[in-house]
């Protein structure tokens, strides 16, 4: 299939240069089927979902539901009930960190994260344990970012019963390293500790079989996975989501109510308070199965593996430049690739590249410790997309090259 005619922010020049567009982890571009969606709801099915009578509320109503339809086929909930939209990874994240540690967590307990958590996964889980009196633990990463099996067991069992949840993200949105989820979940489950994973990274390159990994909460965005921004999931086990209290009070999450004592509407309404961004969550219909599609093509799938390769090894011959996330299988490792280089400030690079018409992202990428635990402050990283081509992998590499030059 052809990928790319499909993005039109793709045809932009910037500075009289074509868009090389290298910052697809922060957030990737839109394919016109999402576009046409978002302008024709917009136009012709702009009316407020399950409140009213009329055929504007009913059409956005039907393609909100068809947008949730999406979300379950896609990550193999069981039921439309699991799914609930938010507003993105972070929101859905602070909905468990907010209702799970009300419900469960208390003076002394733990929350295990890892050491390569996004801001996302780390500060909520702060903020619970800070209203709870309940501690973070910090599973590390190894000098190739990787977790160890074996010290997440022996944490769970020295931590005798204290540890409430396990927090890890599924891909690093430094790293660009597949951690071992599924392992980590028969191993939490071992001991009775239910794992949320945070999907950012990892619904965009990874297939995501919410029943097969077994999770307990897997969160991720839709503007990773080339649907609007404002629109995110959370994905919840029955048995938690049915426990936990309800995160927002206002419209949509109620049954009835008096002054005296308000009943909650069945999942997913239940989470989902206020008028929600229904035409975002439509737009997850197209979006999903474009990226269903790019996936399960096989010429698109190689040609990512040799744009990946192509990096990899490029990247390793400039001189002083320096990997981070190089697992020792390379199946485990996503076309994402973050680096610093003695002698050239990560800033300075992207300033330069941006001016070559190539966008990187630079800085301390929402993950501050992770980069303290490597020594840095501020990184350069390249991720890519299937819309991508060798050509621009080609073009990145001599202008980094050239800006490494102008600085040194
Ligand atoms: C791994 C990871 N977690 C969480 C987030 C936060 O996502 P959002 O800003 O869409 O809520 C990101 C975004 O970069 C991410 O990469």
């Amino acid at each position: 299939m052809e990928a790319r005619s499909q993005f039109p922010a793709l045809d932009r020049q910037i500075y009289g240069k074509p868009l090389i567009y290298f910052d697809n982890a922060a957030t990737a571009q839109r394919p016109r089927s999402v576009l046409e969606l978002q302008q024709r709801m917009c136009v012709e099915a702009n009316g407020n979902i399950h409140r009213a009578i009329h055929r504007l509320s009913a059409d956005a109503t039907a393609l909100y539901e068809a947008g949730r339809e999406a979300v379950r086929s896609f990550i193999n909930a069981p039921a439309r009930e699991n799914v609930i939209f938010t507003s993105g990874t972070t929101a859905s994240i602070n909905l468990v960190a907010s209702c799970f540690a009300e419900r469960y967590l208390k003076e002394g307990d733990r929350i295990l994260i890892s050491e390569a958590e996004h801001h996302s996964n780390l500060v909520s889980w702060q903020l619970a344990c800070g209203r709870h009196g309940a501690t973070l633990e910090v599973l590390p990463v190894d000098e190739d970012g990787e977790i160890s099996l074996n010290e997440l067991e022996r944490r769970l069992q020295a931590a005798e019963g204290r540890i409430k949840l396990v927090a890890l993200t599924h891909i690093s949105n430094v790293l660009g390293v597949i951690n071992p989820v599924r392992e980590v979940i028969d191993i939490a489950h071992r001991y009775a500790v239910p794992v949320l994973l945070d999907g950012a990274q990892g619904v965009v390159h990874a297939s995501v079989d919410v029943q097969a990994l077994n999770c307990d909460f897997y969160a991720f965005s839709g503007h990773k996975i080339y649907a609007p921004t404002g629109i995110g999931v959370l994905y919840g086990k029955r048995k938690w989501l049915d426990a936990m209290p309800p995160y927002m009070g206002g419209g949509e999450m109620i049954e009835t109510v008096t002054f005296e004592k308000t009943t909650y509407a069945p999942l997913p309404l239940k989470y989902e308070a206020g008028t929600q961004n229904y035409v975002a969550a439509a737009c997850m219909a197209p979006a999903l199965e474009l990226s269903r599609q790019m996936a399960e093509d096989p010429a698109l799938q190689a040609a990512q593996r040799t744009m990946q390769d192509f990096l990899l090894e490029e990247l390793r011959k400039i001189d002083g430049l320096r990997l981070y996330g190089t697992p020792r299988n390379p199946e485990c490792k996503i076309p994402l690739f973050s680096f610093t280089v003695e002698g050239a400030f990560a800033g300075d690079l992207a300033q330069i590249l941006d001016k070559m018409g190539i966008a990187v992202r630079s800085g301390h990428m929402c993950a501050e410790p992770l980069l303290h635990r490597y020594g840095q402050t501020s990184m350069l990283r390249a991720s890519l997309a299937p819309y991508n081509t060798l050509a621009e992998c080609e073009s990145f590499v001599a202008s980094l090259r050239r800006a490494i030059k102008m600085l040194r």
